[in-house]
């Protein structure tokens, strides 16, 4: 069957007896994070001149990225050797567009442009995204860029979402807050903060990503992370600060390692699987306590090479031995924020629990992601025969034991995370299972399915 994210997949089970020989390790090369290319690729723009971003994601969500700032006047080349090569004018001298400017998928993309957009004094542009993205909410980005006195409006019609027309402005420095911990609310004000005179600051809760202020000491801008009084973060930046060029290459991104390393932890018995090159940063690896926590055996073996050097944060090998009995496991409170993309998947892990309840609550953020990912992942568990508990922020999964799941049809719905954890969760499934739309894939993991089929 043929959707707008394209055709059906149909995966088999995966480890049918024998179907490994033991003595030799699967080794997965991790595809590059999201996050940090979309990062790079943005800090590469606002810089004057030639910066080269090695192993960037070319997934759809950054590519969004990159066809943005190619609008705004900025030379993207792609290499045969998939690195970028960014020649900018500088962030001063992008030139309004003739035509909008497309997000896609990409909340990312969105969030983090609208604060340089909003802080571009002449750039005037029209942004809209794809109909998931449309959905979503961008007061929390709309909302502190017009505290910094952006002009940031929707087009035809009433709610605070994409499309919005922009009108790049000189900013005011101010001291923001807000009460969730988000990575693209704090990304998108200290964006717009770099080209404010001034200290712009924002203090939220601790948890989510902090690739922008990584990136932006990497850079040599004057950004300070300090504690709050009542145990948030508060991130000031001062500006006006440019970038200069810079050549790094990207690590590998924890949240796609994920599938892989679950997959290895439900696989009945056989090797050890080593997962290369995965991003070593504390605010993203919570995925890996989850693992532990259910019991799985797994070592982190730090890379100390030249690739590492060159790396814009550092990496690590990742191996996990299958065939362990799982726990039950709890996720909740700081830690949701750290592992909010892997949710999912840590579903499916919970659905391989000997018999035991896994309790993930704190989950409000998951409705508001590229699908609703509270409902999806119950539907997804559901359909498969795991027993499932859920509530407004919360979802309780109850694991199957030694037995697999059933067999079953699925729609992501678009949504690449769903689409990926079903087709981990069906390579334990009892017969052949189908998932829709398996295309939508490609915004963060566009070899997904080709690596999958390969272990088969
Ligand atoms: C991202 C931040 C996260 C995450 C998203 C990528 C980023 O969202 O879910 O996939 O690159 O900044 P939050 O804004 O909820 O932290």
């Amino acid at each position: 069957m043929t959707s707008e994210w394209g055709e059906s997949r149909m995966l088999e089970p995966l480890f049918s007896s024998g179907s490994f020989d033991n003595s030799t390790p699967i080794k997965i090369l991790c595809p590059a994070d999201k996050s940090i290319t979309h990062r790079a690729v943005i800090f590469a723009a606002l810089a004057k001149g030639v910066s080269k971003i090695g192993k960037p994601l070319l997934g759809n969500d950054c590519i969004s990225t990159v066809e943005c700032f190619r609008k705004l006047g900025v030379s993207i080349e792609i290499l045969d050797n998939h690195s970028l090569v960014v020649d900018s004018p500088g962030w001063d001298a992008f030139t309004s567009p003739k035509d909008s400017l497309y997000f896609g998928n990409s909340g990312t993309t969105a969030r983090l442009m609208l604060g340089v957009l909003s802080a571009s004094p002449g750039l005037v542009t029209e942004c809209y995204g794809d109909e998931s993205l449309s959905k979503r909410p961008m007061d929390r980005v709309v909302d502190p860029l017009r505290a910094l006195g952006a002009n940031i409006e929707s087009i035809n019609h009433a709610e605070l979402t994409l499309p919005l027309r922009v009108a790049g402005s000189h900013l005011s420095a101010q001291k923001l807050c807000y009460d969730k911990a988000s990575a693209q609310v704090k990304s998108s004000i200290m964006l717009a903060g770099l080209n404010i005179k001034g200290e712009t600051s924002v203090t939220l809760p601790k948890g989510s990503r902090n690739h922008t202020e990584l990136f932006l000491e990497y850079l040599g801008a004057a950004i300070a992370v300090t504690e709050s009084g009542d145990g948030g973060e508060v991130l000031s930046v001062s500006g006006p600060f440019r970038p200069s060029p810079f050549d790094g290459s990207v690590p590998g991104d924890p949240s796609s390692a994920a599938f892989f390393a679950v997959l290895a932890s439900i696989a009945p018995s056989g090797p050890k699987w080593v997962i290369e090159g995965v991003l070593r940063n504390t605010t993203r690896n919570g995925f890996i306590a989850c693992l532990k926590d259910a019991g799985v055996r797994l070592t982190l073996e730090p890379k100390n090479t030249d690739e590492n050097s060159k790396s814009f944060e550092p990496i690590m090998d990742l191996v996990v031995e299958p065939g362990r009995k799982l726990n039950g496991f709890d996720i909740e409170g700081e830690v949701v924020a750290n592992v909010i993309d892997e949710i999912p998947i840590l579903g499916v892990l919970a659905a391989f629990s000997d018999k035991q309840t896994s309790h993930f609550r704190n989950l409000e953020e998951l409705r508001v992601k590229e699908s609703d990912r509270l409902a999806k992942t119950c539907e997804l568990l559901e359909l498969a025969g795991v027993k499932v508990e859920s509530g407004a922020d919360y979802i309780y999964i109850t694991g199957v034991g030694d037995g697999g799941v059933r067999s079953f049809r699925f729609d992501p719905e678009g949504d690449h995370r769903l689409a990926m954890a079903a087709a981990v969760l069906a390579s334990r499934a009892s017969g052949t299972c189908e998932v829709l739309g398996a295309q939508c894939v490609e915004v963060s993991f566009p070899r997904f399915f080709d690596l999958l089929t390969s272990l088969g």
